[in-house]
């Protein structure tokens, strides 16, 4: 009785979130984005789910190097916005939904993906930039959260295929779910960017296009991209976009792309935005 309505992907980056928490979206640099995001925004007005499940990766603010996990879940009743680089951003607390994410973290085991169970989370950038990429600065955020948190730090890093299975296995068991609930799935980072290192700076827009085209036209060519590729075409930071994976696999085999935007520079990625209706 619960129902995945539909999915967004989007990039996270903390730029972004600084432009909107210092009053800067207006500027020229920033103002391209934020005339791109209108009508991504309008489609969020209009769909607020009971439950957004945001796929996203922590950048060491949470997880130490000495203890990560592949894909972590996080049960809480609240997560406490946190960060590196500029600090924890001055947006609402974060609530849970406990509930659903224990039957999800019972699922996905009994479904042989060994997740990692988080009783307390902050959430850095790579999960708050998103939700204010949707929702903008309201006083509370509109929907509950449960945080799916996915390793792209620290090597290995899970396949691109493992990622839509994942998803495949979250709807499975949000369908399961004894509760009449309409839930949402987010995959956030990318696209293509490199942050340090001699090719600091790559961005590929040939790739990062065709990966949004797969979304809908062929989601199994995402998944058939290995880590060698990423790194090579789309920067070792565009390892980030696996996560997108996730989000796709737990929509439907068709769907709908209702919104698209692309747009360069944002920082120093590529920023991409979809939003995907099941059919
Ligand atoms: C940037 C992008 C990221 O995904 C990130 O986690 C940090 C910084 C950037 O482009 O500045
Ligand atoms: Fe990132």
């Amino acid at each position: 009785m619960a129902r995945i309505m539909a999915g967004m992907g989007t990039s996270h980056v903390p730029g972004a979130g600084a432009a909107m928490d210092n009053g800067k979206t207006g500027e020229p640099y920033w103002e391209p984005l934020f005339t791109g995001l209108e009508p991504l925004r309008k489609w969020h007005s209009q769909n607020v789910p009971d439950v957004n499940i945001i796929v996203f990766n922590d950048h060491a603010t949470s997880f130490s190097l000495d203890n990560y996990s592949t894909f972590t879940i996080g049960v809480a009743e609240e997560f406490q916005p946190a960060d590196e680089g500029w600090g924890p951003r001055k947006v609402p607390v974060v609530e849970g939904h406990p509930e659903l994410a224990w039957h999800l973290v019972e699922e996905l085991i009994f479904e042989e993906f060994d997740m990692a169970v988080a009783g307390s989370l902050d959430v850095d950038h790579g999960l708050t930039v998103p939700l204010s990429i949707a929702y903008d600065q309201p006083e509370k955020w509109p929907t509950k959260v449960i945080p799916l948190c996915v390793n792209v730090i620290q090597y290995p890093q899970p396949t691109p295929l493992r990622c839509f299975k994942l998803g495949q296995a979250i709807r499975r068991a949000v369908d399961s779910f004894d509760k009449d609930l309409s839930v949402g799935i987010w995959g956030t980072g990318g696209l293509s960017h490199q942050l340090g290192g001699e090719r600091a700076g790559v961005v590929n827009p040939k790739f990062d296009n065709t990966f949004l085209d797969n979304m809908t036209k062929d989601p199994m060519a995402n998944t058939r991209i290995s880590h060698t590729d990423f790194i090579r075409e789309a920067g070792s930071e565009g390892i980030e976009m696996i996560m997108w994976n996730v989000m796709r696999g737990a929509l439907n085999e068709t769907v709908k792309e209702v919104y698209r935007f692309y747009h360069i520079p944002v920082s120093a990625t590529a920023y991409g935005g979809l939003i995907l209706e099941n059919e």
